[in-house]
């Protein structure tokens, strides 16, 4: 059976090394018979959470009005999530940060993203330094009951277009075309 795959690219620079990996991972996962959609948070205006409870008196709407308003539909509508990002200072970029956390009004909700993936670049020569990263994703995906469908890490990436060639490319493509 086909799923529904939502895709959250996070990275301010367009057509850069994450795009590319979510383009193949959409490639394979579209190719599979999926119904893949990806937005672009990168330069999006999230705030983070306040932590008001707003959210716990009113049917889990979210008192602040940016652009997380127009993301919260999709997180009802998803059968997989998938996260596609580069590291920055040791951890997702704050946009991705401020996405997650505000996600927070919807974990109590039905929600209906019951899988996750990660597709993750970055420059260090020293693929361990991502592993925190890592490890953070894989908690709050068992926090929010999502099988953790994988995982793909791109290290020695800097430059714009520098994954061009990199294995990991095929293997994004592949996790997308292993979704079914
Ligand atoms: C603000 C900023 C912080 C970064 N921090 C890290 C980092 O902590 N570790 C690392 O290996 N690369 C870091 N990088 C490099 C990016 O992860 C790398 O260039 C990545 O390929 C960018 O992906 P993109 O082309 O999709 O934007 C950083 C880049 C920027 C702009």
């Amino acid at each position: 059976m086909s799923k529904k795959i939502l895709v959250v690219h996070c990275s301010p620079r367009t057509n850069g090394n994450s795009s590319m990996l979510a383009d193949e991972f959409i490639k394979g996962a579209a190719q599979a018979g999926n119904q893949v959609e990806c937005i672009d948070v990168g330069c999006a205006h999230i705030a983070g959470c306040m932590a008001c409870e707003y959210c716990f008196k009113h049917d889990g709407r979210c008192v602040q009005q940016d652009d997380m308003q127009q993301f919260y539909p999709l997180l009802r509508e998803y059968d997989v999530l998938v996260w596609a990002t580069p590291l920055y200072f040791y951890n997702f970029p704050a946009q991705l940060r401020a996405f997650q956390d505000r996600m927070f009004c919807q974990i109590g909700k039905p929600f209906t993203i019951k899988q996750t993936a990660l597709l993750l670049c970055f420059e260090d020569s020293d693929m361990a330094r991502a592993e925190p990263t890592v490890a953070s994703y894989r908690v709050c995906a068992d926090y929010c009951k999502l099988e953790n469908l994988g995982e793909v890490l791109v290290n020695n990436v800097y430059e714009k277009g520098a994954i061009e060639g990199n294995p990991g490319l095929q293997a994004a493509f592949d996790l997308g075309a292993s979704i079914s």
